[in-house]
């Protein structure tokens, strides 16, 4: 608690060094049985998420919505989807998260409405050349009659970026486009009633008293109107554009929405934060948004995308700090989210090359060693916690889930299953609801069964059996949170120590050193006294796939 008294003084820029846990809301908690998480869920657990000393908590969307994408199809951005509960539960989930000095932080979905959105459906009833249409890219087809889709760019998840619509009389007419699912229509942000209407849907939840907003997809909004083709097949959620200047990825007209949107941020006592979600080709690209005047924060994806070994580890870590220092921007630190495939399994592939999205419903899954997957990921937390900057932590990430591989076909319900017909497995493995308790219909998640199988052995890795066994993850993840606030928090500059190549060994500020050992072999460590580490440790070494914190010098 004194931590985050003294914290208060440095209210405005709280999330520079924030650690911020995720909560996927359909898989956090259920609290009314439906199977599905929701709000009262969220309620209930707020005091597990005081106690296991995060910051903040970033709530992925929980809109009215069709759940074509789990919610990323947003049908109406002021109010609450009733699977989740209300706007007065949200209210009260705001309210006792603060008391508890917990920030809120939601998630706005600008760059696609959901198809059953009153703005698109508006656009389907209108003529071809409306206001209505402008709002969204409605074109006429090529070919002869308009049967060509109007360019070649493809959608994040598999197929087509442009379904063809039905006119009023019946005709077969313009396309539109979505670069994610068909129910997720792209809106055109040169439309200036797009770009007034998100401006007043961001008063409207910083008036409730959120505390920020995550953007998704914050790369995409802009778009080359002129719709040239791209010339490549470009598939894949994971993959950066590679182009200079890419059609719809990452254009610089961007940067002027956001100029706006900080400018209301900044317009409230304290000030809001934004984090973008900006798959771009480098650090510089991304810190292009977090300059002066735009967003705040960005996440990480390179150090998600970096592979266990030290020089990938110390060259992401260098350049990232770098080139977020050029921009006066804290770095962001991040090891999985509800896209990627955790990192537990990631850490845990034979072959360490970047498999973040592992969609492949053929890769390597039977070849995971959890074991060592979890092992690795115990010495990631301790990395990850010591750097400068601020942390994600994805929800299960404090359990050591895994993505679950072998969910059944039939409980799949990530749209690049469906769009994929099932090549790629998609995201669900890595959206499994929590086991909270070692027993029930879904392990303490709710009072029946949830909406997708949890693994039996989860029994084993729930909160209930965790609390109770002194080594087990989610005791490191207290214990090394405790420690942030006290060791790492606001402790200034990197400054790295050289242990040999397999290591990735810095100290900072106050006399306190992180060293971790991606070799084989144990790796002698510096003088110092052990503050937490990812393993027991035996003499003063430190074993392979195991971080340690330590104070080189008397506090
Ligand atoms: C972001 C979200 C992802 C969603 C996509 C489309 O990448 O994190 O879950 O499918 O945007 O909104």
């Amino acid at each position: 608690m004194e931590g985050r008294l003294e914290r208060e003084a440095g209210t405005e820029s709280w999330w520079r060094d924030a650690v911020i846990y995720q909560v996927y809301i359909r898989s956090f908690a259920d609290g009314d049985g439906d199977g599905i998480g929701d709000i009262a869920g969220i309620r209930s657990r707020l005091p597990y998420l005081a106690a296991l000393g995060v910051d903040a908590i970033w709530v992925n969307p929980w809109y009215p919505s069709p759940m074509a994408d789990g919610g990323y199809d947003v049908a109406d951005y002021r109010g609450v989807e009733p699977v989740f509960g209300d706007l007065d539960q949200a209210q009260a989930l705001i309210d006792e998260a603060a008391a508890l000095g917990l920030r809120v932080v939601l998630d706005i979905v600008p760059n696609h409405t959901s198809a059953a959105h009153p703005w698109f459906q508006a656009a389907l009833a209108a003529a071809p050349g409306s206001p209505q249409r402008g709002r969204y890219f409605f074109r006429p087809g090529r070919g002869h009659a308009g049967e060509l889709p109007p360019n070649d760019w493809r959608s994040v998840f598999g197929g087509m970026a442009w379904t063809r619509v039905t006119e009023a009389d019946g005709s077969p007419g313009e396309w539109y486009l979505h670069l994610f699912d068909d129910d997720q229509p792209d809106l055109d942000w040169s439309d200036a009633g797009v770009r007034a209407e998100f401006l007043s849907v961001l008063r409207f939840w910083f008036d409730r008293g959120i505390d920020g907003f995550r953007v998704d997809v914050a790369h995409g909004l802009a778009k080359d109107r002129t719709l040239p083709d791209l010339g490549v097949d470009e598939e894949g959620l994971l993959r950066a554009p590679d182009r200079s200047s890419h059609p719809h990825w990452d254009r610089d007209e961007i940067f002027e929405i956001y100029r706006g949107w900080r400018a209301v941020a900044d317009s409230y006592d304290p000030p809001r934060m934004f984090c973008a979600e900006a798959w771009v080709s480098s650090p510089e690209r991304l810190s292009a948004y977090v300059r002066p005047g735009l967003l705040h924060t960005a996440f990480n994806f390179a150090f998600v995308r970096a592979p266990w070994q030290a020089p990938a580890l110390r060259e992401v870590i260098t350049t990232s700090l770098r080139t977020h220092a050029c921009v006066g921007a804290p770095t962001t630190w991040v090891l999985s989210n509800h896209d990627v495939s955790r990192h537990v399994s990631r850490y845990g592939r034979p072959d360490q090359r970047d498999q973040t999205a592992a969609t492949d419903a053929r890769s390597t899954a039977g070849r995971i060693d959890v074991g060592l997957g979890r092992r690795r990921a115990r010495a990631a937390a301790l990395l990850m916690l010591a750097l400068p900057g601020g942390a994600y932590v994805y929800q299960g990430d404090e359990l050591g889930l895994e993505e679950v591989v072998d969910l059944p076909p039939e409980a799949r319900q990530d749209p690049v299953w469906v769009r994929s017909g099932g090549r790629e497995r998609g995201r669900d493995g890595n959206r499994v609801p929590l086991p909270w308790a070692r027993t029930g219909p879904s392990y303490g998640f709710g009072p029946a069964a949830a909406w997708l199988p949890q693994p039996p052995h989860w029994a084993a890795l729930s909160v209930e059996a965790q609390e109770s066994d002194p080594g087990s993850m989610l005791r490191l993840y207290r214990e090394a949170l405790r420690l942030h606030r006290e060791l790492w928090a606001g402790a200034g500059e990197l400054r790295w120590l050289d242990l040999g190549p397999d290591a990735v060994a810095f100290a900072r500020g106050r006399g306190v050193a992180c060293v971790v050992n991606l070799g084989a072999a144990p790796l002698p460590l510096p003088a110092g006294e052990v503050l937490l580490s990812s393993t027991p440790l035996e003499e003063a070494t430190l074993p392979s796939d195991a971080a340690v914190w330590l104070r080189t010098r008397p506090a």
